[in-house]
């Protein structure tokens, strides 16, 4: 991706790091005529990138979209104004037209990424594509020959990467405040009811339809470690599904698979009543998590989902199989390591918590609204703010990094509309699913993973 907002003064240490902070990336100006858009999956994550056509018109527009769901291809036809001729059910009616736009948002569930993003590579479209890339190395290797045969501009999903928080603390580690980095604690808390609702009930609770947890869950956290330190030479990994079956399930919920039919569901905190109606209905929520329950969003329509649909079932009595708690230790060829830990047992709900710790200094953040900076010479501590730093307003989703990957991907096929071709990025992308998949094969395995030795493996050079 060749343009992120991203501070450029050298600043020598120890100088303050709020001088530091004040010079941004120049926003470039946006090209004669907006960059048109195609939406594969007008779903949760279709939606929102779309929707940043209306925040910066005069740099993208949708023009078709594809989508089976009658109620959100409608919606998004409406809401675009998108002419009749590009509205289609599947991606493939749509890749057997001429070419429709510039680019293209694929956010089609894990299973069905490859074969689009081959597909719309190979008619030249750029791709933005949600992460992961791909369910299986063979995808994702699919997916990068075709990207690099076609050159065109390409981003994953790694929303992480252009958080206003995450981009802060690249900014920090580059300017040499905190020395050589030695060693780094991630957490990811995924939140006791987002796991149960995706993990348990949901889309990504079982391997072979989606992938394991590592994967659709911490992909991108993994490749903040490429981005933040270096790319890992030997992983390990240790992890399970500990709680989320049969035999965890209270004797007196007996036979009831159903929370509305359950006897204990006033004493349950996986209960699908408090997690979609009472904390979530009745408080005013109707995006996600209860968009994901029904398309229409008022009291019966939602009921009527729980009572009958997926998200209703009792989260002892699911076909899910995913990990609910994994660690993953990483070592880089320089000596330092890292440990990341995804666990679904948390009342925060991906609200991440890194420390860093290097031979100069501290950086602790909390993933979305500070960064602690600690400066070993000095002795002395500054708290700073991302979104103020970066003159963020209003974060949206992800901490801010939806808008802003799909603001850098626009951008990067705005500069280059007529001639260049920025594929530099695509490496790094495919290594940080290679170090995931390599952490899956750890756990599974029970053995270190040298990543040379992987790349053997699957033949990647
Ligand atoms: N970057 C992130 O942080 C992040 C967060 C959540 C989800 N995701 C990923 O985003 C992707 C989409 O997730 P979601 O939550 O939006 O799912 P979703 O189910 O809400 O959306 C997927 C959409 O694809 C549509 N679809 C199915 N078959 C299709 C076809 N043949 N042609 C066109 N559309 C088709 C579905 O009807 C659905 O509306 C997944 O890969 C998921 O893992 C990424």
């Amino acid at each position: 991706m060749s343009w992120i907002p991203a501070f450029t003064d050298k600043i020598e240490h120890p100088i303050p790091i709020n001088n530091l902070l004040k010079s941004k990336q120049a926003t470039p100006s946006h090209p004669p005529r907006p960059i048109t858009i195609s939406i594969v999956g007008a779903g949760q994550r279709g939606s929102g990138y779309a929707y940043y056509t209306i925040l910066e018109p005069q740099w993208a527009k949708v023009v078709a979209v594809a989508e089976p769901v009658d109620i959100r291809r409608n919606r998004m036809v409406k809401l675009y104004n998108i002419p009749e001729e590009n509205v289609f059910k599947d991606w493939k009616e749509m890749i057997d037209r001429p070419k429709l736009s510039d680019a293209v948002v694929i956010a089609t569930l894990d299973d069905l990424h490859v074969e689009p993003a081959v597909a719309f590579a190979n008619k030249k479209y750029n791709i933005l594509l949600e992460k992961p890339m791909a369910i299986t190395v063979e995808g994702c290797k699919k997916i990068t020959k075709a990207v690099t045969e076609n050159k065109i501009i390409f981003a994953v999903g790694h929303v992480l990467r252009y958080t206003p928080h995450n981009i802060l603390i690249k900014s920090i580690i580059d300017s040499g405040f905190i020395g050589n980095i030695v060693n780094i604690q991630h957490m990811e808390p995924v939140g006791f009811w987002h796991f149960a609702h995706s993990y348990v009930r949901g889309n990504w609770r079982k391997e072979e339809e989606s992938c394991f947890s590592l994967m659709t869950k911490c992909c991108h956290d993994i490749d903040l470690m490429s981005y933040w330190n270096n790319s890992p030479c030997k992983i390990s990994s240790f992890g399970n599904l500990v709680y989320f079956n049969s035999k965890n399930k209270p004797k007196d919920a007996g036979d009831a698979t159903n929370c509305l039919e359950c006897k204990i569901e006033p004493t349950c905190p996986y209960s699908a009543k408090k997690i979609y109606i009472d904390n979530g209905y009745k408080k005013g929520v109707i995006s996600w998590p209860v968009s994901v329950v029904t398309d229409i969003t008022d009291i019966e329509n939602l009921t009527n989902a729980i009572k009958n649909g997926p998200y209703g079932r009792c989260v002892y009595e699911c076909d899910n199989d995913v990990a609910d708690n994994q660690i993953v230790n990483l070592e880089f060829a320089n000596g330092s390591t890292a440990n990341i830990t995804m666990i679904a047992y948390t009342e925060t709900v991906c609200k991440r918590k890194t420390k860093i710790f290097g031979t100069l200094g501290e950086i602790e953040g909390d993933g979305i609204n500070t960064v602690m900076y600690y400066n070993f010479l000095t002795r002395k501590k500054e708290l700073l703010k991302p979104s103020e730093i970066l003159g963020v307003k209003g974060l949206g989703g992800h901490a801010g990094g939806d808008l802003a990957l799909m603001r850098a991907f626009i951008y990067s096929i705005g500069e280059s509309l007529f001639d260049l071709r920025d594929i530099n990025s695509l490496h790094v992308k495919t290594d940080s699913h290679l170090f995931v998949f390599a952490a899956e094969h750890s756990r599974k395995t029970g053995k270190t993973i040298n990543i040379e030795d992987f790349k053997k493996m699957w033949e990647i050079s």
